[in-house]
């Protein structure tokens, strides 16, 4: 009833101030002026300004978001992906269900691009969710106290990267875990220094032995108040990458050695280390205890959004599991026709075939929502038939390979947008 009048279009310079007053209603909390506003639409090293979509309303804007042209590793390979963030409607705007046409723009532009994958991360999970979008990482929440980590002599090797050659070792390090795991970011050199590293420290712990950077921890300080604790801060982690257990170590044992300053270390973990086997007392900060919690050690989060938006694609460039056999996937997907309906997939211990015409014995159903959370490897194909989010007919035959071929290991994101 509202939409016969919306156009979408990349924004232009004329934009600005329009693009500006919308952005500040809707992301008050990010401190920065309408003039700070519009140098981040001009200069951000992530996105030129073409790469802003706006809505229009009678010649009015009413709307916006950022499409960023990200490129996710995955099995070793580099993914075109589809960030989406900034998503904004002006507030004599809302529920309108202009968000809603945005995304469906948004999925339509990838699709033309040839761009197979989506990430984006979620104001309220149930909007995206039925858009398409599923939960792909688990992120866990640590508030530890520095003592509580063992003080690993191995932080002998820890030290600040100050250079510019220390920090593109820490970039190295970086792309050797990125490479190796499904889900991180491709990153160049401005969003290193405009983004990873602004207002950061960053610390390196270098093997005597190979003179390389085998892992680093980027992190900011937040101070206590100034009238009651004036020396105290809590050291607020933005990134800690170890490519084996003696520069995991060194770093634990930095930051355990941080224990006169630092009330706290505050740590979001993606790669779901299991912190409460090596703390001294598994209790976060203020934690509580009960008898069947035990001790309060972390909070657990859903992370990420993902959507798969070129299902054939994806299908044809993943890496499956052992098994063989053959499925008719029904997989639902209201925004993008190319990837509903029935599709027939032969999966020969890793090889795929694909073919639209004929119907297996075995049929799989679901919504491309939850096969893109099977496919980032957040959720198992057995728990989602489970909890009744995927079907799996076909009488007297075999479904025991899905299991398998459909058996991904988990993503890692570390990228904010
Ligand atoms: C979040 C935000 C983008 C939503 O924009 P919006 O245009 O109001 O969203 P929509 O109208 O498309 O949809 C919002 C909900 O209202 C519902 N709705 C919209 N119009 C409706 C109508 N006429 N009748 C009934 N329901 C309606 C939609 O179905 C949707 O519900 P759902 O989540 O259950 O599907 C907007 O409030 C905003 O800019 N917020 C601040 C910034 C922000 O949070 N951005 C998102 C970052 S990821």
């Amino acid at each position: 009833m509202f939409h016969e009048d919306l156009v979408i279009r990349r924004a232009r310079d004329g934009d600005l101030p329009e693009m500006a007053r919308i952005h500040f209603a809707a992301y008050p909390g990010i401190p920065l002026t309408l003039e700070d506003r519009i140098a981040h639409f001009r200069d951000d090293p992530r996105l030129p300004l073409e790469g802003n979509w706006v809505c229009e309303r009678n010649g009015q804007l009413v709307a916006l978001f950022a499409l960023y042209d990200f490129q996710m590793y995955r099995f070793g390979l580099r993914f075109p992906t589809g960030g989406i963030g900034r998503v904004a409607v002006a507030p004599e705007a809302r529920r309108e269900r202009i968000a809603n046409r945005l995304m469906a723009k948004a999925v339509e532009i990838m699709d033309q691009n040839g761009v197979p994958l989506s990430i984006l991360h979620p104001f309220r999970h149930g909007f995206y969710r039925k858009l398409g979008w599923g939960l792909v990482e688990q992120v866990r929440f640590y508030r530890i106290p520095p003592q509580a980590l063992p003080l690993f002599q191995e932080r002998s090797a820890v030290r600040p990267a100050i250079t510019s050659g220390e920090l593109e070792d820490v970039m190295a390090c970086y792309h050797k875990v990125a490479v190796a795991y499904n889900g991180m970011l491709v990153r160049d050199e401005p969003v290193w220094f405009e983004h990873v590293f602004k207002n950061r420290l960053v610390y390196y712990y270098r093997g005597d032995d190979t003179g390389d950077v085998e892992g680093y921890i980027i992190y900011r300080y937040n101070p206590h108040a100034a009238d009651t604790e004036f020396l105290a801060s809590d050291l607020i982690v933005s990134e800690m990458i170890w490519l084996n257990e003696r520069a995991l170590k060194g770093l634990l044992g930095f930051l355990s050695s941080q224990h006169d300053q630092i009330g706290s270390v505050d740590y979001y973990d993606h790669f779901n280390l299991p912190m409460e086997q090596l703390l001294n007392e598994p209790i976060m900060s203020g934690g509580h205890r009960s008898m069947i919690l035990g001790a309060e050690t972390a909070w657990i989060g859903s992370g990420l959004m993902g959507r798969i938006v070129q299902l054939r694609k994806v299908l044809t460039q993943g890496k499956f599991g052992e098994g063989r056999g053959k499925v008719t996937l029904k997989v639902k997907d209201e925004l993008q026709p190319g990837n509903a309906g029935q599709l027939t997939v032969e999966f020969d211990d890793g090889g795929v075939e694909l073919n639209d015409r004929r119907v297996a014995e075995l049929t799989m159903s679901t919504d491309i929502a939850t096969f893109s959370s099977i496919y980032w490897g957040a959720l198992s194909l057995r728990d989602a038939r489970y909890l009744g989010m995927v079907e799996i007919e076909g009488k007297g035959r075999d479904a025991s390979f899905l299991d398998t071929v459909f058996s991904f290991p988990k993503s890692v994101c570390l990228d904010y947008f």
